[in-house]
């Protein structure tokens, strides 16, 4: 088949969070089986900077913009697994610090910015060879695309899949002249969304299949709760909506092979597992200890619970935890943990902002990650965590319930701790299940290689697309 993917994140190119390791890793999955796949991005700054052997092609494609036509030089390359891949050059759009905006919020233009991407991708289909016969399509972004397509009837399928469905892409009405699309569009059986535009909406209405992230989190969004206001939508389109698991990335996230670590281990010879924890506690400044270390390698949102993680800090410092926390997002969420570091320098430890590197060397140092997510669509970190050993404490939710096998108190078996309600009580009560579990050597050596076992294959997911990529085509 014939497949073409959009989306604004890649990874290590482009990146704020799991999308892009998304797209690191399925398009070169599908080309594994034997594809065409292709990739299609924003030539944002840090691709400009990042990714070798950029080409200039001859296509330059324009498009109207409201009242203007706008156009894009392409450029060519190749991603590190050999994946091909289209970079649109704007710029004026593109050329910026951020993918969206600085912390501070989201740029002024981004309806500009992301209607225009949205209609070069159909133009740009048109041109490549082979001609895709699936677009896939990624988050909010991309949500016009499937508008496009069906408005001027362009022979593709389209497949949208949602990563997150707190992000949608809301501009005012009067941004509507910028689709250039019939008025009949703006209208609830089409993209508006109370007077406003919905670029998710629009991909919900007009594309012809939706996945999700993990099936937990397709029937969730169903539902009030979940639905961020979308859930009478989506139930209405749930004959075209099924939710697929993402898979974990192993040859990026290997204790036995993961440069960054000062020794490897695995299930099998887990030892050297405590050397990651030793050269973490350098790392920090702090000298080795005997104690439960739990972390946070997260985007410092409410989503991923982060106020818990605070209001739960007094009972992770009880017998002597510690906490690291590696994130950042939210100003006032950076300030409180920086706030909590300078508090308690013994206990915690804060580092705020992007960092890879780091980032590894935490999971592997760590006996515990916290993912206490008031809604998680996938969450990669914590299929990370398992096959370094570090136990996940995670609420049951999304993709943390579908991948996390929950501690049994009857057997002393699981791969992590897993609580209901979003409160710091429930979530300090799991944490206090995980430090039984730490002071039973023997127990915590049996959760540990079972979790390191643990199988999340990209191999499978791709399959699962690939059935549904064929159903389009039929
Ligand atoms: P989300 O996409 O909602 O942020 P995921 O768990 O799917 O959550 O993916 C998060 C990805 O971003 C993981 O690869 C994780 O390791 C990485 N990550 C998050 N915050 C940081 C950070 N501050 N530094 C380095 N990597 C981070
Ligand atoms: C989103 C979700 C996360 C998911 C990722 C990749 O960012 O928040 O749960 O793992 O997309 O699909």
């Amino acid at each position: 088949m014939n497949l073409l993917f959009a989306a604004t994140e890649l990874s290590p190119y482009a990146k704020t969070g799991g999308l892009a390791d998304v797209l690191a890793a399925l398009p070169a999955a599908l080309r594994q089986r034997g594809h065409s796949v292709a990739c299609v991005l924003p030539l944002f700054r840090s691709i400009r900077e990042t990714l070798p052997e950029l080409r200039l092609t001859d296509l330059i494609l324009s498009v109207p913009l409201g009242a203007g036509l706008q156009s894009a030089r392409i450029w060519e390359g190749r991603t590190d697994r050999d994946v091909r891949v289209f970079l649109v050059e704007k710029e004026e759009f593109f050329d910026r610090t951020y993918l969206y905006g600085p912390p501070t919020g989201d740029y002024t233009d981004n309806a500009s910015r992301f209607f225009f991407f949205s209609k070069i991708v159909p133009l740009l289909a048109r041109h490549i060879r082979p001609t895709p016969q699936i677009l896939h399509l990624h988050d909010w972004h991309t949500g016009l695309v499937p508008a496009f397509v069906r408005s001027e009837r362009l022979p593709f399928r389209t497949a949208f899949t949602i990563h997150n469905l707190a992000y949608q892409g809301n501009f005012w009405g009067l941004d509507f002249p910028l689709t250039n699309l019939p008025t009949a569009y703006f209208s609830p059986a089409g993209i508006e969304f109370h007077q406003h535009i919905n670029c998710l909406k629009a991909a919900i209405v007009f594309a012809d299949r939706l996945t999700t992230v993990s099936p937990r989190y397709a029937e969730e969004i169903q539902t009030p709760e979940f639905g961020c206001g979308l859930s009478d939508v989506l139930r209405e389109r749930r004959y075209k909506l099924s939710g697929i698991l993402n898979g974990a990335d192993y040859s990026r996230w290997d204790p036995g092979r993961d440069p960054v670590l000062p020794a490897p281990y695995s299930a099998s010879n887990p030892a050297a597992k405590q050397l990651s924890k030793d050269r973490l506690a350098k790392q920090v400044g702090w000298e080795p200890f005997q104690a439960p270390l739990f972390c946070v390698i997260s985007r410092l949102t409410e989503q991923k619970g982060i106020p818990l993680v605070l209001d739960a800090a007094g009972e992770l410092q009880k017998e002597g935890g510690r906490l690291v926390v590696l994130g950042e997002g939210d100003p006032g969420l950076e300030e409180r943990v920086r706030d909590l570091a300078r508090s308690f320098p013994e206990s915690v430890a804060a580092q705020i902002g992007f960092d890879e590197a780091f980032a590894h060397l935490l999971m592997a140092g760590s006996d515990f990650l916290l993912m206490p997510s008031l809604f998680e669509p996938c969450g990669l970190t914590q299929l990370y965590a398992l096959r370094y050993g570090t136990l996940p404490i995670a609420r049951e939710t999304g993709g943390l319930a579908d991948t996390i096998v929950p501690w049994d108190a009857a057997t002393g078996l699981g791969t992590g701790f897993l609580f209901r309600a979003p409160t710091a009580n429930s979530f300090s009560e799991a944490v206090r299940k995980a430090k039984a579990v730490y002071q039973d050597p023997s127990s915590l050596q049996a959760m540990r290689r079972e979790a390191m076992r643990q199988e999340f294959s990209w191999e499978q997911s791709a399959e699962s697309y690939e059935e549904i990529y064929r159903r389009l085509i039929e």
